[in-house]
């Protein structure tokens, strides 16, 4: 996915240093190249400033103005090249575009283009956007000419275009998100509202199908795109504050985050709602809750598939990239829960988007505000985590997780008090930081490490797997313990690190014999739990506050793991490379 960012009547008359501000909030979103649009003051040019890599500190060069648009790009069809860098322009260079997702027929658009002599000079489906507005525009005005256009564009996009001569901006939405800011003079267009969070708080988030026209003037119209009929615009006030998405003295947002959980966590454990009963009660008279998700989202369904199990009742996980086979199996008796942070990943909408066609209800637990999936959803529960802003997901996570803990009555079972109140002080803790980053500096060079866990802590390992995988690219899995002796073991040579993820529960001591197992081949073992073992080479100790927190520690263990990890591997936790914060494109 790609970042979107734009101002239409910057009050500095700076807008090219307004949109670069915004694009470095929006780097999470892809951060291949980075790209700016000007409307000059002067003439009817539009200015453009582009570049490979990240924004980083990066500063431009654009004159004084108080309309541009500008991108980051996380590349799908074209090369990381300044030429693919966003903005596009049409032959004219009178109107730039920038766009986010992927036009799936732009080879046969691109044909048409070329036999009416337009010339192309990147190889990105994006371009031919702009050569269409030019052709449309030889016939209609320029709203009329980019909606036409947007028309006939077959996939997943959002697209927002600016008129050189006009300074008139339209942005097109369907499938790929865009949102508005109004504030008192100024308008800004965003990928997300955090991206403008520190300019206004009100904001409109488009639908599919929408297209909105703002005008030099603040006039700002809303339709829809089939009907072309104009329809109201109702804005609404965002309630994170600006500074929840900046880093706030830590290094990156990726540990900014993970600290947030000392209180994330328990809000979400805590989370009283009247939602929460009602979709507790639809489980109660039979429906079946379907579990899904992507990357972490799918890993939290996974655990919360062992949670309803406890509270006997049946519950199926799916990745949701793996969904459609499955789809048969839902039904108007099905709870379809549609775990995301963005509550904007393409393969999970879809997912969603078939499921209510077989008459499923859908509960979605996210964790972005105005998404997409909180649009689709009958039931939606917001997870309150504040804005992830780190590519690598920790605390959005942990507070899904926390959401399930109330709707399966896990709470009800077991007094969260001792965790609420032990959790934050372990997390905090200097030794828990040093401990584990000192096993980090151990393992800086590690290229494979093996994770097990049973029960609770097998998703758990995944998650952990996850983290390392992400931050510093280290080839990690993890396994049931259960599943070492049917094939795995074989992996383990002398010296193969192995991470053994523990609680003090039933199965303790057969993941315990499961390490001893591997330790007999060599493995060097690193225990993590309430309790050391002889078995273990290297301990790193978490609180015991019963079986079912212990995913808590164990995630939070493998998420500073991997912090430090990625730090000490020259990685960006906050960017890993060819990774996005949200994949809107299937
Ligand atoms: C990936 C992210 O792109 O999408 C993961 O890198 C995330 O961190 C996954 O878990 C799903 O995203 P979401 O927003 O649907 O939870």
């Amino acid at each position: 996915m790609c970042g979107i960012f734009g101002v239409i009547n910057d009050q500095t008359n700076e807008a090219a240093q307004t949109v670069l501000s915004g694009l470095k909030k929006l780097e999470y979103r892809g951060y291949d190249s980075w790209g700016i649009a000007l409307k000059a003051t002067d003439s009817n040019d539009i200015k453009i400033d582009k570049h490979i890599g990240k924004i980083g500190s990066a500063a431009t060069s654009l004159p004084r103005g108080s309309i541009a648009i500008g991108h980051t790009r996380w590349a799908t069809h074209g090369g990381v090249t300044d030429a693919n860098a966003h903005p596009h322009l049409d032959c004219s260079h009178h109107i730039a575009v920038i766009h986010n997702g992927i036009v799936e027929n732009y080879q046969e658009l691109q044909s048409k283009l070329k036999t009416q002599k337009h010339v192309f000079v990147s190889e990105t489906d994006t371009e031919i956007i702009a050569h269409l507005i030019e052709e449309e525009s030889k016939t209609k005005p320029f709203f009329k000419a980019t909606l036409h256009t947007f028309k006939k564009l077959v996939g997943s996009n959002a697209i927002a275009v600016l008129n050189g001569k006009t300074g008139e901006v339209v942005v097109c939405r369907n499938g790929s998100p865009l949102v508005i800011g109004v504030a008192k003079n100024a308008i800004y267009i965003a990928s997300d509202a955090t991206a403008f969070l520190d300019k206004t708080n009100t904001a409109y988030f488009m639908e599919d199908d929408e297209v909105i026209d703002i005008k030099k003037n603040d006039d700002v119209s809303l339709y829809s795109i089939s009907t072309e009929k104009e329809k109201k615009l109702v804005v609404r006030k965002i309630d994170w504050k600006a500074e929840a998405a900046e880093k706030a003295g830590y290094a990156h947002f990726m540990l900014k985050e993970v600290n947030e959980q000392a209180k994330t966590i328990p809000n979400a454990l805590t989370h009283k709602d009247k939602t929460i009963a009602q979709v507790a009660q639809r489980i109660k008279v039979g429906y079946k809750p379907i579990l899904i998700g992507c990357g972490s989202a799918s890993y939290c369904g996974l655990a919360a598939q062992y949670l309803f199990a406890q509270a006997g009742v049946e519950a199926i996980n799916f990745g949701a990239y793996e969904f459609e086979p499955f789809s048969p199996l839902v039904s108007e008796k099905s709870l379809v829960f549609a775990i995301s942070q963005s509550g904007e990943t393409a393969d999970t909408i879809l997912a969603v988007k078939q499921a209510k066609k077989n008459g499923a209800k859908i509960v979605a637990i996210i964790n972005a505000q105005g998404s997409t999936l909180e649009r689709l959803a009958d039931y939606c529960l917001p997870v309150g985590a504040g804005p992830e802003i780190a590519v690598v997901s920790t605390k959005a996570f942990t507070a899904q997780l926390g959401i399930f803990f109330a709707l399966t009555g896990e709470l009800s079972k077991i007094n969260p008090a001792p965790f609420i109140h032990d959790f934050p002080l372990w997390l905090k803790n200097k030794k828990t930081s040093e401990t584990i980053l000192n096993l980090a500096k151990q393992l800086l060079k590690t290229e494979h490490i093996y994770l097990i866990g049973k029960h609770i802590n097998y998703p758990s390992a995944l998650e952990f797997a996850l983290k390392l995988k992400e931050t510093s690219y280290m080839h990690a899995e993890s396994f049931a313990s259960g599943e070492l002796k049917h094939g795995v073991i074989s992996l383990i040579q002398p010296g193969t690190p192995c991470i053994a993820l523990t609680a003090h529960d039933a199965v303790q001591k057969e993941v315990i014999s499961s390490a001893i197992e591997l330790k007999s081949r060599g493995a060097y073992i690193i225990g993590v739990g309430p309790e050391n073992n002889k078995a273990f080479d290297c301990f790193i100790e978490t609180p015991d506050n019963g079986a079912s927190f212990s995913i808590f520690y164990n995630v939070a263990v493998g998420q500073l793991l991997g912090y430090y990890l990625g730090i000490g591997r020259g990685a960006d936790p906050d960017k890993p490379r060819n990774l996005a914060k949200s994949v809107t494109v299937k």
